[in-house]
């Protein structure tokens, strides 16, 4: 299949509005997964779509042989929401190039990844007949809502799923161009809290001065959070963080100014962070605590002199290796409840959790990967951790008891999560070759 084929499937696959958070597009999901299983079992695989408690997920394999190595790939077909809308240039589910970048939502995270292994995996079978491993695709609807489903799913299908070694294309470069090994990514863990004042919205004339406004103390609990060094003062927070080993700080150090390129990327007028970190350090090897959403009273034009009854907060913690979600969530729960002045009830309830993840980045698997790297970029890798979350990363460890290859081909300006997600061709093409050199040179390992 040439590159002009390749490119209009892909179009198709990105024209579905797989957005996973909103059940309004349940079916939407499940076209998407249809149109996948189609294309996989079309390519010469087996594929089935797999129905969930949530979305489907979709496994394809080819015939495997006792004496080759099992590989597997996982991919997620879900997406963002797109709002606001109104500042995307092209519609989101309209997929449209402009300077050789295609821009969709989905494009980078994850469907234009994905769809590269996949259109590899064609054109070897195409021109070769075969594979040089055995392989498993795994592609799910249900990451960016923290992966749900799947945990039980891998339980349920361990033997089917058994493998030596995972592939995932769904992190970032650090440049365009050069060619970057992810060896770790940050867990999460998440929680929403409510304050509950008056029964209803008070009079602030009649009342304020004598009862607790629910909105000051939601945003004086988000306020104590951080110390003025911007450490995080929840009690034990940081008891069980594994500090960063000297070669990453090393290596990160090396790598093009992370300050600079922090400021640019997020176009704000300063950086502010944990003391005692670089930029790279605090994105890829520090915990935070996140405020994601705060609200509640007045949100309409012009004033309205009100108490309001109850406002809330959504706080995300991003975690490091040795962190537990668990133990963190209840760290935090007990802060807050201390926090809280009796003239206000709160109400807690937890949301998605998912553990770090590190591997040894200089195993013979994470080798092979840099090596297929280096092909494909014709340069020298780097080696850095991410400080996004893949939670499903660590339920492989735990579950199938192997280690995952992170070779993503995001770039700082993907504006995944945002409007105009885009995802360079080239990078689409280096996918596509990049799959096939790695399926190589994991083969050839011993
Ligand atoms: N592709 C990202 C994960 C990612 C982001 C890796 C940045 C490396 C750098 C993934 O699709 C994602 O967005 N994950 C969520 C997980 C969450 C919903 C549990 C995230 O990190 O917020
Ligand atoms: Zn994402």
């Amino acid at each position: 299949m040439n590159a002009i084929t390749h490119l209009d499937e892909l179009f198709t696959l990105l024209a579905f509005p797989s957005i996973s958070t909103d059940r309004e597009y349940k079916v939407d999901l499940d076209h998407c997964a249809e149109w996948l299983t189609e294309k996989l079992n079309s390519i010469g695989l087996t594929a089935e779509k797999h129905p969930t408690p949530g979305h489907p997920v979709v496994i394809a394999r080819n015939e495997h042989r006792t004496d080759r190595k099992t590989v597997l790939i996982y991919g997620h077909y879900d997406v963002q929401p797109v709002d606001p809308l109104e500042l995307w240039n092209t519609p989101p589910f309209e997929p449209t190039v402009k300077d050789g970048v295609i821009y969709a939502r989905g494009s980078t995270d994850n469907k234009g990844q994905h769809f590269a292994h996949i259109c590899g995996v064609a054109d070897t079978i195409k021109e070769d007949g075969d594979l040089p491993v055995n392989l498993i695709f795994l592609l799910e609807g249900e990451e960016e809502i923290g992966s749900p489903h799947l945990e039980a799913f891998l339980k349920e299908h361990a033997d089917e799923l058994k493998c030596d070694v995972i592939v995932v294309s769904d992190t970032g470069m650090v440049a365009p161009g050069v060619p970057t090994f992810t060896y770790g990514l940050r867990g999460i863990a998440c929680l929403e809290f409510i304050i509950k004042g008056p029964a209803i919205d008070l009079h602030s004339g009649i009342y304020g001065g004598a009862v607790a406004n629910p909105a000051t103390i939601a945003a004086e609990l988000v306020a104590g959070l951080h110390d003025e060094n911007q450490h995080i003062a929840i009690e034990g927070f940081y008891d069980d963080v594994l500090p960063l080993e000297s070669w990453e700080r090393e290596q990160w150090a090396a790598l093009p100014d992370g300050d600079a390129a922090t400021l640019k990327e997020t176009a704000v007028p300063g950086l502010l962070g944990e003391q005692g970190y670089t930029s790279l350090e605090r994105r890829w090897g520090r915990p935070t605590a996140e405020v994601n959403g705060i609200g509640g009273g007045y949100q309409g034009e012009g004033s309205k002199t009100i108490i309001p009854s109850e406002a809330f907060a959504k706080l995300s913690f991003r975690l490091v290796p040795g962190q537990s979600p668990a133990k963190i969530l209840q760290l935090a729960e007990a802060h807050l409840r201390k926090h809280c002045p009796e003239s206000v009830t709160i109400e807690i309830h937890a949301g998605h959790a998912g553990n770090a993840y590190v591997m040894d980045a200089h195993s013979d698997f994470g080798k092979a990967a840099q090596s297929a790297l280096q092909k494909t970029f014709d340069a020298d890798p780097v080696l850095i951790r991410e400080g996004g979350s893949i939670p499903i990363i660590d339920s492989f460890k735990q579950v199938l008891g192997v280690d995952t290859l992170m070779c993503g081909l995001a770039l700082p300006d993907c504006q995944a999560h945002a409007p105009n997600e885009n995802f360079p061709i080239a990078n689409f093409e280096a996918g596509i070759r990049l799959n096939r050199l790695l399926l190589q040179e994991l083969a050839d390992l011993a």
